[in-house]
């Protein structure tokens, strides 16, 4: 019990740790990319973003950390490619305005318009969802499995593999990051959007919460 709490702190600790190296590096080029590579004719780009700066041109910008195409290869960043479009454009007006909370997409977002935001979640949802190559633990994966089926498949059907109502995709997430979301929901018991969601997994305790991110992980 305290062994496991002790690695979750330190999970949380690695994740913050982990963006700010893996994250910097690869931040600066990429979140200035927009500004390096505009062109003059800025008011031509805002009408018609696909045209100066195709959606594969923008979605470059992701790569150096949520992977190529959105197939995320770093533990703690989220696989963004096949998610749904109507969610991920969502999501990326929310981090925009600073009602969804991020550590980093915020400052990300704003560097583009909105019509860009929906051009980068159409071209990522196009893409081929790659499941996290993550080794799952059995044992945890089970535990997981059980609460799934009692209390979030009437959301996530087909262990989290189908997104539907707003839903995101959880079925080979990397489990560090469904974690980390889970554990952000289960803190602040806000950012979980609809409130059934929030109300179960505040019920659940810190071992539950990594049960449910090893159980989606266990589905690719
Ligand atoms: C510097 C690294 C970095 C870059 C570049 C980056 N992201 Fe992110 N992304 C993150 C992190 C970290 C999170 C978790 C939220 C947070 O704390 O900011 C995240 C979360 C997301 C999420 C939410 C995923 C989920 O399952 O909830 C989406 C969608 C997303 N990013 C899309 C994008 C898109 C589109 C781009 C390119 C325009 C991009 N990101 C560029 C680091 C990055
Ligand atoms: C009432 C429907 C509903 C139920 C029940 C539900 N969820 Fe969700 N879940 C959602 C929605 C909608 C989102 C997207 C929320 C957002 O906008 O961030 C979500 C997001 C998530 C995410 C974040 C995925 C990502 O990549 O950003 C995880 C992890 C998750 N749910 C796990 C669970 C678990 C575990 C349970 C059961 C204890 C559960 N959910 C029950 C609707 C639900």
């Amino acid at each position: 019990m305290k062994n496991m709490k002790k690695q979750l702190s330190a999970l949380s600790a690695g994740l913050l740790l982990g963006w700010l190296v893996t994250g910097c590096a690869t931040q600066t080029p990429s979140a200035q990319a927009p500004k390096t590579t505009k062109p003059a004719a800025a008011p031509a780009v805002a009408a018609k973003p696909a045209g100066v700066r195709s959606p594969s041109m923008l979605a470059n910008t992701c790569a150096g950390c949520h992977g190529t195409n959105g197939a995320s290869a770093g533990k703690i960043m989220p696989i963004i490619g096949g998610m749904e479009k109507e969610y991920m454009q969502l999501v990326l007006e929310e981090f925009k305005t600073g009602e969804r909370d991020s550590t980093i997409m915020g400052r990300i977002a704003k560097g583009y318009s909105n019509n860009e935001l929906k051009a980068i979640a159409s071209y990522l949802a196009d893409q081929t969802w790659v499941s996290s190559p993550f080794k799952a633990d059995p044992k945890l994966a089970a535990i997981g499995k059980k609460i799934h089926e009692k209390q979030c498949k009437t959301c996530h059907e087909d262990g989290g593999r189908v997104q539907e109502d707003d839903a995101p995709r959880l079925a080979g997430q990397w489990p560090d990051y469904s974690l980390h979301y889970l554990k952000d929901c289960h803190k602040k018991g806000r950012r979980c959007a609809p409130r059934k969601m929030g109300s179960r997994v505040m019920k659940l305790s810190q071992e539950e919460l990594n049960a449910m991110a090893h159980y989606y992980a266990s589905e690719k």
